[in-house]
């Protein structure tokens, strides 16, 4: 989503907000632009298209030592130069006082427009935010930041929002109300941005600016206000040292971070867990819950929220809650939950879960819950997100920052909190030692099962490629495989912009068998349980059709006379070949090593994350840029 990012100190701005802003090209974008703040007053530059194309189409002199950069992605009207940001107050650089970057919508933005309009403003772009620019611009305040919450007060929405003024060559003036703002301490200079991959390379001593908040920014230093009332009243907001290995947002030899993130996994999977297996009791010890045995048990349900990915990881956290704790759960799509006006209740644990903790639906979820008195943990692996700091409790993921679109290794870590939490939930019910104990031992075991998958990746990058040839593709399967499903079916559509569908294996001969064709692959997901069967038969009604067949399952199952292997069946392996007029669908097996049964929805999901990867990588595709999307999700 857009990105934000400024500069002011002893160095030339536009370079650093360059720099900066490629930092910030993975959370997806359509147009960039700058502003600077030089000797010769505001100068601009925005674009649609890249970061790059910027950089390269800066003039000469473009000289400033303060400035601010945006990356946007469009809400407001196209991708378009005119509404690129920064916005100005003006047509022209030579005319205008106030630049203005902003992540987030402004819902009163059309009545303002007209506003302005009447008062024969000319506006100069199809943009909310360009409003802001005249707002503050139209204000005769004695400081700039008195400008800037004066236009403020005007503004019905959400905002992360930096703001550059002629008057006041040494200050940038920053605010937030729902989409995140950072301020990061350098040696006489001081950075801002929306995401910390931007602030990394220059400092880790970051302000987290809270919702309501504003920042007077100086190359030395940075005071904070609470907007809202009629003065701005000092917040007095430390800078604080983030523990973050700069190191970690780089791709390093890596062809993309998305591949990085998988390979991670197995160390990202130990970090989640330690100091949190409780061998001896047999449970998980999850200590930021701020709940005691009293609490947990009186809980009669859990219903779960999340967006995208961490919601199909919800489903399989309320289905592994369900196994082990015997409490009523389910997971929900955080962006539906809040406009059915749910019912909130006391012995409810609710349980929000995402990775950048700044997912505007997921956030507003919680805002619900707590304001009718229910209670919120989440698991978030942003430390200091606006989730992160909303809940009453949470769990963080520890999957360091996860740069790619595609989510991999956070969503890995969210599955293995939820099993830590269903072992907490199960353990003060009827979950026994046993039991308990057999399931820590899995977990402790998962790392390296982990590591077993990824190990196989060479032998499926064929059946990658074969997929990716498919225009459309099914992927099924049940209970703890349906999640699994679905997620593999949107890491496929994300990155490879295959239509890629997931259904409940049951539910095919329902309807979606009338699709199954030699055209249409179908990816299922059928581990060795109670399920096995039922799932072999559906199958066979696949290959019957001549829908070909990639089979996720476990090593030593028996898939009978459809296994790839078997001389009598009719089967035969994908990309084999096959002679002329030979009606015999393709079925392909990758195999996950065996973990405990309540654990398979996690290793089962690696191989379709390395299916969706090499079928994007085989299309030449932007793998951690995917087209229309963005990493974290700001707005409604
Ligand atoms: C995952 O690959 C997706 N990019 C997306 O569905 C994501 O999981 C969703 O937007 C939620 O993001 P969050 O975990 O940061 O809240």
């Amino acid at each position: 989503m857009c990105g934000i990012v400024g500069y002011i100190g002893t160095q030339q701005a536009a370079p650093l907000l360059l720099e900066g802003l490629t930092r910030l090209e993975h959370r997806g974008y359509d147009s960039a632009g700058v502003a600077v703040l030089g000797g010769s007053g505001l100068r601009s530059a925005k674009r649609a298209g890249r970061v790059r194309d910027l950089g390269d189409g800066l003039p000469r002199r473009f000289a400033g030592k303060a400035g601010i950069g945006h990356t946007r992605w469009a809400t407001h009207g196209p991708a378009t130069d005119a509404n690129a940001h920064p916005h100005l107050d003006a047509v022209s650089d030579a005319a205008a006082r106030v630049a203005v970057v902003h992540n987030g919508i402004i819902d009163n933005a059309a009545a303002l427009r007209a506003e302005l309009a009447d008062a024969g403003v000319e506006l100069a772009s199809d943009t909310d935010t360009e409003v802001i620019a005249h707002l503050v611009a139209a204000s005769r305040a004695a400081t700039p930041e008195a400008r800037v919450a004066e236009a403020l007060a005007r503004i019905e929405g959400t905002y992360g929002l930096a703001v550059l003024q002629a008057d006041f060559p040494d200050r940038i003036v920053v605010a937030r109300n729902g989409s995140p703002l950072l301020v990061g301490v350098g040696e006489r200079e001081m950075h801002v941005a929306s995401d910390l991959a931007a602030l990394v390379r220059y400092t880790t001593t970051v302000a987290h600016l809270d919702d309501g908040e504003l920042a007077v920014v100086t190359a030395g230093g940075f005071t904070t206000y609470r907007l809202g009332g009629p003065e701005l009243s000092a917040t007095d907001r430390p800078a604080e040292q983030v523990d973050v290995d700069p190191a970690a947002f780089e791709a390093g030899e890596h062809v993309s971070f998305m591949r990085k993130e998988m390979l991670e996994q197995p160390a990202r999977a130990e970090a989640v867990l330690r100091g949190r297996l409780d061998t001896r009791f047999g449970t998980g010890h999850l200590g930021g819950l701020n709940l005691d045995a009293r609490e947990l048990r009186a809980f009669r349900r859990v219903v779960i929220l999340g967006c995208g990915s961490a919601y199909y990881v919800g489903q399989m956290g309320a289905t592994l809650i369900e196994e082990l704790a015997r409490v009523p759960a389910h997971a929900e799509a955080a962006s539906e939950f809040r406009y059915r006006n749910p019912i909130i209740e006391p012995d409810t644990l609710y349980v929000a879960v995402s990775q950048s903790g700044e997912t505007v639906d997921t956030l507003l979820a919680v805002q619900e819950i707590q304001r009718k008195g229910g209670r919120v943990i989440g698991l978030v692996n942003v430390v200091g997100s606006a989730i992160a700091r909303q809940v009453d409790g949470g769990v963080y993921l520890h999957a360091g920052p996860e740069v790619a679109v595609a989510s991999t290794k956070a969503l890995t870590n969210m599955f293995l909190a939820f099993a830590l939490l269903a072992l907490q939930l199960g353990r003060v019910r009827d979950l026994s030692i046993a039991d308990g104990q057999r399931l820590i031992a899995a977990l402790a075991d998962l790392p390296d099962r982990i590591e077993q998958v990824l190990a196989r990746e060479e032998q499926w990058v064929p059946v990658a490629k074969r997929l990716a040839q498919a225009e459309s593709l099914f992927f099924i399967g049940r209970v703890r495989g349906f999640p699994v499903a679905r997620e593999g079916a949107q890491k496929f559509k994300e990155i490879s912009y295959r239509h890629a569908e997931a259904y409940q294996t049951s539910e095919l001969k329902h309807g979606p068998l009338a699709l199954v064709s030699p055209e249409v692959p179908t990816v299922a997901i059928v581990p060795d349980d109670e399920l096995l069967e039922r799932n072999i038969t559906a199958l066979q009604q696949i290959a019957a059709r001549g829908g070909p067949l990639v089979v996720v399952t476990h090593e030593g199952v028996d898939l009978g006379d459809l296994d790839p292997s078997s001389s009598t069946g009719p089967a035969r392996s994908a990309g084999s070949g096959g002679s002329a007029g030979d009606a015999r669908p393709e079925v392909t097996r990758l195999d996950v090593p065996r973990s405990e049964r309540e654990l398979d929805p996690i290793l089962l999901t690696i191989p379709l994350q390395l299916l969706a990867f090499h079928a994007a990588e085989h299309l030449g595709l932007d793998i951690d840029k995917p087209r229309n999307l963005a990493k974290s999700v700001t707005v409604e």
